[in-house]
């Protein structure tokens, strides 16, 4: 099965649809890849590059398209002068395309595809769920469009990010407001926290909160309480009330700050304008404003999309092509998205449309020339069923009451009182330091299981430190037992518990190891 990899001709373009890299890994997944000439020189990929990793490049655009069961690209096909024909003619009748393709507001180009019989899959109708993160072409272009717009932002800013103190005198850190902590946000914050700034950032979804502070980065709150939360991972348009409190922030933070980034979108309405030209007006001289939602009519009232302007002293930057300024990388994550769109579709030897996959029928737009965008509505799984009313005065199960049901009330019972018996026949017959050793003993597994069993899972790591620390206490206890001799069993327990809590302590400093490399650098 036959890939081809085309030239991208739209004006400004940088990125190609696969570098060598992903060319490697789609000749593993048993295709065959063509790649046409010059398709990487913009992203810094020689044809010498594409040879290395195993793809024929062929001259012809013309004859690459011609011989493809499968054509990759970046963006839609449109009608370029130089080939003197629209890309979607050059597709043979039932071959794959797979771009970004808009569907919703791209109608002509859809019919035109659909005459040519093809199936077309859009990269932008990827759903935001789990499965499909590492196929997700938006998020994998967000992210660079937010440490790109940083860049940016830095280039057009002149004075340091991170504050500075020097014989010369003292710089102070640049105050960075990144509005929306959705991908790119997050990515903004990242690169800015990276670069020494004072971060702040706020979002309509609460949930984001912890994910801001974790990257160093302040999180704004509101007296206003409603959740911007609109499922599929994006948020949902705010009340009237709750924007003009968000804008009386905006206003307050304006004056401070050095660099606004914003992001603020919700899917398929025109970006919410949250920074007027008054607030533009106060901010200091110098300043800069990155409007990534430029796209989508931005979320500044000054915004030009897709240039740079400057209004009352501030720069205003509207580039609606941030990752195809960062070719290299952007090229990569993309055709690494597109990798995993046809292993997740069989690979070169099972090639398939699978209705029945989730990703697959989402961003199917075309299936043979049939329209099948948009994909039908998953019913949501059926609400959880309301409980039984209570009778009034009845109180509500507490978790531990739900959790034991009602059957286990009488065994628990009948174990206590067994328990009990076996106690106090011990009790008769064995030595006074027996029983008080083994009192100690029942009642360290009743506390201990009591209080492990009561933290919850996001404190178990240090959790792992305490019992460490437990563990201690048993080799000590575990070494003033062993010295005897071995027919003793007092020796024996002595020796296995030095080994068990041994193991535990190793473990705990793996584990703690393991968990302090995923968080340093390099
Ligand atoms: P996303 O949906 O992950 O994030 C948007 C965030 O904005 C969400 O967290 C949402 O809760 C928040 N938001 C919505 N309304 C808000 C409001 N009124 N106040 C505060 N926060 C609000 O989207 P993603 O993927 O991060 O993309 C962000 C923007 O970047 C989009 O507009 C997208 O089109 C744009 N983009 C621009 C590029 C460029 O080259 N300029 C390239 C890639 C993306």
């Amino acid at each position: 099965m036959t890939v081809a990899i085309p030239r991208e001709r739209r004006a400004g373009e940088r990125r190609v649809a696969a570098t060598p890299e992903n060319v490697a890994r789609l000749i593993k997944l048993g295709f065959e890849v063509r790649v046409e000439s010059q398709a990487g020189a913009l992203a810094s990929f020689g044809d010498d590059d594409y040879v290395a990793a195993g793809a024929q490049v062929v001259e012809d655009p013309r004859a690459l398209w011609a011989g493809a069961d499968i054509v990759l690209k970046v963006q839609p096909p449109d009608l370029y002068p130089v080939l003197g024909q629209h890309e979607a003619d050059l597709l043979p009748e039932g071959a794959t395309l797979i771009c970004f393709l808009w569907p919703g507001r791209n109608q002509a180009l859809i019919e035109r595809l659909a005459a040519r019989k093809v199936t077309a899959i859009a990269m932008d109708q990827v759903p935001r769920i789990s499965r499909a993160q590492k196929m997700d072409a938006l998020s994998s272009m967000a992210n660079i469009a937010g440490y790109r717009a940083v860049i940016e932002a830095a280039s057009f800013y002149g004075r340091f990010f991170t504050g500075q103190m020097t014989a010369a005198g003292r710089v102070p850190p640049a105050k960075v407001l990144v509005i929306g902590a959705g991908v790119a946000g997050l990515a903004a914050i990242g690169a800015a926290r990276g670069l020494g700034a004072i971060v702040r950032a706020f979002d309509t979804r609460p949930t984001v909160k912890e994910q801001v502070k974790s990257m160093g980065a302040e999180f704004i709150e509101l007296n206003v309480h409603e959740d911007g939360e609109g499922g599929g991972g994006y948020a949902k348009e705010m009340s009237p009330a709750f924007i003009a409190a968000e804008m009386a922030m905006f206003a307050a933070q304006a004056r401070d700050v050095d660099i606004i980034i914003t992001t603020a979108l919700i899917p398929n309405r025109p970006a919410p304008v949250l920074i007027t030209e008054d607030m533009v007006k106060t901010m200091k001289n110098g300043s800069v404003i990155v409007d990534l939602a430029a796209e989508n009519g931005g979320n500044c009232a000054l915004t030009e999309p897709g240039t740079v302007v400057e209004r009352h002293g501030v720069h205003i930057i509207g580039y609606m092509d941030l990752p195809s300024r960062l070719a290299p990388t952007a090229s990569f994550l993309y055709g690494n998205n597109l990798g995993h769109v046809l292993a997740d579709m069989g690979g070169g030897g099972h090639f398939h449309v699978d209705l029945e996959d989730e990703v697959v029928r989402g961003a199917l737009v075309l299936l043979k020339g049939e329209l099948m965008w948009p994909p039908p509505r998953r019913e949501a799984p059926p609400p959880p069923k309301a409980p039984a009313p209570r009778p009034a005065g009845v109180a509500a199960p507490t978790a531990h009451e739900a959790k034991a049901g009602t059957g286990s009330g009488m065994g628990m019972t009948v174990a206590l009182v067994i328990g009990a018996l076996a106690f106090i026949g011990l009790g008769l017959v064995a030595p006074a330091s027996f029983l008080s050793h083994l009192t100690v003993f029942a009642l360290a597994c009743v506390v201990g299981w009591q209080v492990v069993w009561n933290v919850t899972p996001a404190l178990h790591t240090p959790l792992m430190s305490v019992t460490n620390a437990i563990s201690g206490i048993i080799v000590i206890g575990g070494l003033l037992q062993v010295s005897g001799p071995l027919s003793d069993p007092a020796v024996l327990f002595g020796a296995a518990a030095i080994l068990l809590a041994t193991i535990n302590i190793a473990g705990g400093f793996l584990v703690t190891q393991r968990m302090l490399k995923m968080f340093s650098r390099g």
